[in-house]
């Protein structure tokens, strides 16, 4: 019985020796993955050789006449000889105009950076159309299509005290729109990589003038 003991007792201990012994020293060679989860994948490196390509590059030049993901349409064409790089349209900053707050709390009005022009709120149209009224409505009701499969709980932009500043509840100010809009908020998903900065605000206005058509009886809310 005990010759077992010391036969299981030297096996161990050489299992132990084994896995640890070697702690500390250092090997070239490639260190054992069980689970390699994602470690290696096959991609291509920005500014390396790629044969893949045949311009034996692995970095792609933009395609002509397009802009990149979150940069603003150039005003001018880049032909032209005071022509500037095109601006990036995403958050880069803590300010009022990029985050909706000042300090730690909402603020409320356009930035200084904006006009609340025609443009402006026609974009904001457009945008909202495109990213919001599936679930808010057109209308601004909450009411959207997605209601039709089960998300009832969009918020009610016509709701009382929404636009009421007295009203804390329900009202929601401007730079506090534009912070769902950038981070989502419960069951609503961030926008904040979809749409640039100055499209948010141009939804805040639009929103704020649907708003008002609603409450003066202009636009219908069913
Ligand atoms: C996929 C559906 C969906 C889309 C698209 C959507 N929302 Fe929402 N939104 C919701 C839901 C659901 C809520 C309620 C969130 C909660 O309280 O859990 C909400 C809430 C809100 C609120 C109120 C948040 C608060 O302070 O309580 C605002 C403001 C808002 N959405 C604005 C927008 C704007 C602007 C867009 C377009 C950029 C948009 N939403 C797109 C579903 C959506």
């Amino acid at each position: 019985m005990l010759k077992y003991f010391f036969l299981s007792y030297v096996f161990v201990a050489a299992i132990v020796v084994a896995a640890f012994g070697t702690r500390g020293s250092k090997s070239e060679l490639p260190p054992i993955e069980i689970f390699p989860d994602m470690d290696h994948q096959a991609k291509v490196k920005y500014q390396v050789k790629n044969d893949f390509f045949a311009d034996g590059s692995g970095g792609r030049r933009p395609v002509n006449h397009t802009v990149p993901i979150g940069f603003e349409m150039p005003s001018k064409p880049a032909s032209a000889p005071d022509a500037k790089p095109p601006m990036f349209g995403f958050s880069n900053g803590l300010d009022y105009y990029n985050t909706g707050k000042i300090g730690d709390f909402y603020g409320d009005g356009l930035p200084a950076q904006l006009a609340a022009d025609k443009a402006l709120l026609q974009r904001g149209e457009r945008q909202y159309n495109i990213y919001c009224s599936v679930c808010h409505a057109a209308s601004g009701n909450g009411k959207g299509m997605t209601s039709k499969y089960g998300i009832l709980s969009a918020f009610n932009f016509h709701q009382a005290g929404s636009m009421d500043t007295k009203n804390p509840g329900a009202y929601r100010a401007d730079g506090a729109i534009f912070d769902v809009i950038t981070h989502g908020k419960g069951l609503m998903g961030s926008y904040g990589g979809n749409l640039t900065v100055r499209d948010r605000w141009a939804i805040v206005a639009y929103i704020r003038t649907l708003q008002v058509a609603v409450k003066e009886g202009n636009v219908s809310v069913q």
